[in-house]
């Protein structure tokens, strides 16, 4: 573990109390945890927005009784082999499967694939999570 910093900012009375009261609503234990989680959503933006390794989730939605979408779908995950790591798939219910794929590589190339599974046609619903490879 790296060596701790305390650090002192300056800012607003109104914006720190806003702060507090919202980190406390969203249940970090701290001011501080509040702060770094901050930082590193910020970070890992950075390195998602300057094309570097990432890591993520793509989320899918889907009724595999339309004709040729799940073979569509899976067609795609063989075209990106590289970048997927595993696919998590579940029977929501009769008709309606749930897909997770999880991703790391270049951010480009992740981008790619999820902007692939978007333009399915059929696909109810569609997420990317985007998370660090570790670097954040
Ligand atoms: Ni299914």
């Amino acid at each position: 573990m790296s060596k701790l910093n305390r650090i002192s900012i300056s800012l607003e009375d109104d914006l720190l109390k806003r702060f507090d009261e919202h980190s406390l609503k969203q249940g970090y234990p701290t001011r501080s945890e509040a702060l770094k989680t901050l930082m590193r959503r910020d970070l890992v933006q950075s390195e998602w927005d300057k094309g570097k390794e990432v890591a993520g989730a793509i989320s899918i939605v889907y009724d595999h009784h339309k004709r040729g979408l799940a073979t569509k779908v899976m067609t795609i995950q063989h075209d990106f082999g590289e970048v997927i790591i595993s696919t998590q798939h579940v029977h929501l219910d009769h008709d309606n499967c749930f897909e997770i794929v999880v991703v790391k590589g270049l951010a480009e190339k992740i981008h790619e694939l999820a902007a692939a599974l978007r333009s399915v046609k059929g696909i109810k619903h569609h997420a990317l999570t985007m998370t660090t490879a570790g670097g954040a």
